[in-house]
């Protein structure tokens, strides 16, 4: 069996400068320009001082500054071939989120362009914070998550690309010719340590997660996912895992679960990792992840040109296992709770079928139109089971749910539907900091009569007439929540092969790991 973590490619080591911008001895130095050079004053230092004509090299080159581009000079410094690396940050834009956006995709391309060199080591210059509305800390702690999410790549099949590839170190210091690097003791520099430190568990989490949802589903089965999830509880100290399949299911009750679990010759697993903090009573928070380690459709089957990719349907429970496994290194004091159903969703002669009806957790019945729609049978069940033996005060759910959330948002925003405005505003504001972006969508009890059912308490589709698919789903998980604040997280469309974002590569993003990362932190009663 292959093991998955000891093939996560660890090649990149971010450290904090502790010299002035030249005077450190690396091989690559990383300059961002704006748009058209505006604000350049590193540009004519660098080129008085150092590198005669680089503005009009640069533009000969047609290097113009846009957000991601690169490009990379060769020069002599103190005998020694060093590359000096322009990327461009594109215009300043007044909106903050948007700047650490741009900004995140311009240490995005600066790794891979250090890569494409096989540079081993580089100085990368950090901005001030200042435009950015976040503390320097805290900017450093996102710049170093973007750099180490650019490292990450798939390549666990790629036998030709397995072994250790040219390991790189960046360090990051304040502006190429300013006095002020980092300092080196004192408060500051622990703020700006931990804060790196705390990249560095969250980014590793991150990537953790994208190496198992990028895991062929022929691998990555509910039995593999479940015990990747007890492998990190085991690794890390305070992080309680516990697993259980059909026969505990059946004694619960879960039949949401078992019916999608039926057709598939792989059993499926139910995961619980549990946080909890050292203060008594913290409040509860418990996040559910969908874990469809591969959606055939079922007796519903998909058609071809639909099933491909539908590896990436686990994606909500493996930012679940990044999300506990970074909480349980950085012990916030809150207590987290994640809830993972795992299953593979197949067509068979065991198979759940079109006109069921079957009966969750918590008595209520629902009539199944479609097997197709199987996440939230699963969910259904995990929702009620996070609730009934943890209380959370909050619980949030995420899940590639619908494909109708790609019509709505595409790639770049997850979904947020809930009805508590403050849980809303809480996770936007993880949102608007952390770059893992979500956008709400109306969640009204207008649509709520779309899972109406004659025979049966709800219906698994949401009628035709309705329309709005990812809404009507949201509306289907309402029935399985009953006391805590809920928001529902529709990642279809973030969760993998996001175009145009560099620091997210091409397979599994790791969505929501950065979100909720983030919202646990933060969060306040
Ligand atoms: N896993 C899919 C949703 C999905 C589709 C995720 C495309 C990512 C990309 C989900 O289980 C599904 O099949 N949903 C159906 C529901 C329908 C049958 C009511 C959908 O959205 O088409
Ligand atoms: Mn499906
Ligand atoms: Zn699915």
């Amino acid at each position: 069996m292959i093991q998955v973590n000891n093939l996560l490619a660890n090649n990149l080591q971010i450290k904090l400068a502790k010299k002035l911008y030249w005077d450190n001895d690396v091989e690559g130095y990383v300059i961002f320009l704006n748009e058209n050079f505006k604000s350049a004053a590193d540009l004519e230092k660098v080129e008085k001082e150092f590198y005669p004509n680089v503005t009009s090299i640069l533009r000969k080159h047609k290097f113009k500054g846009k957000v991601g581009q690169s490009f990379a000079l060769t020069g002599l410094r103190n005998k020694k071939l060093i590359q000096l690396i322009f990327i461009g940050v594109g215009k300043t834009d007044p909106a903050w989120t948007k700047e650490l956006e741009n900004r995140r995709r311009a240490v995005g391309a600066a790794v891979l362009k250090l890569k494409k060199l096989e540079v081993e080591s580089a100085i990368v210059q950090i901005p001030d914070y200042k435009p950015f509305g976040v503390e320097q800390p805290e900017l450093l702690k996102q710049m170093a998550i973007a750099a180490s999410m650019a490292d990450y790549e798939f390549k666990t099949f790629k036998s030709d690309r397995r072994e250790k590839e040219q390991a790189c170190t960046l360090f990051f210091a304040t502006n190429v010719f300013a006095t002020n690097v980092f300092a080196t003791d004192g408060k500051e520099c622990q703020e700006r340590e931990s804060a790196l430190e705390e990249a560095i568990i969250i980014s590793t989490a991150i990537n953790q997660t994208r190496l198992l949802a990028d895991m062929p589903p022929n691998i990555a089965t509910p039995t593999y996912v479940s015990e990747e999830a007890k492998k990190i509880a085991v690794d890390i100290m305070g992080l309680k895992c516990t697993i259980f399949g059909r026969e505990r299911a059946q004694e619960l009750g879960m039949g949401g679960f078992l019916s999608v679990d039926s057709g598939s010759e792989q059993e499926g697993k139910f995961v619980v990792l549990e946080y909890t903090a050292k203060t008594k009573d913290a409040p509860v928070i418990a996040l559910v992840g969908k874990g469809v380690t591969f959606d055939s459709g079922g007796i519903s089957l998909k058609p071809a040109s639909h099933m491909g990719g539908m590896k990436f349907d686990m994606s909500g429970a493996a930012a679940v296992i990044g999300t506990m496994s970074s909480i349980a290194q950085l012990k916030p004091e809150v207590n987290v709770i994640g809830v993972m159903p795992l299953v593979e969703n197949m067509p068979s002669g065991r198979s759940n079928k079109q006109d069921d009806i079957i009966t969750f957790m918590n008595g209520k019945t629902a009539e199944i139109l479609n097997t197709d729609a199987e996440g939230r049978l699963i969910l259904a069940d995990a929702l009620c089971y996070a609730e009934k033996f943890y209380k959370p005060d909050v619980m949030i759910d995420i899940a590639t749910l619908t494909g109708g959330c790609l019509y709505a948002l595409g790639h770049s925003y997850t979904a947020l539907m809930t009805t508590d405005a403050k849980l809303s505003g809480q996770l936007q504001n993880s949102s608007d900091l952390t770059g893992d972006r979500v956008w709400p969508l109306p969640f009204d009890e207008d649509f709520k009569g779309a899972i109406k059912s004659d025979i049966a308490d709800i219906s698994n589709t949401g009628k035709a007439t309705y329309k709005a698919g990812t809404i009507t789903a949201g509306w289907f998980l309402s029935n399985f929540v009953d006391k805590p604040a809920w928001a529902h997280l529709d990642i279809a469309g973030t969760a993998d092969s996001v175009p145009g974002v560099n620091y997210l590569g091409s397979g599994a993003t790791g969505v929501g790991v950065r979100l909720l990362v983030d919202f646990v932190l933060n969060y306040k009663k």
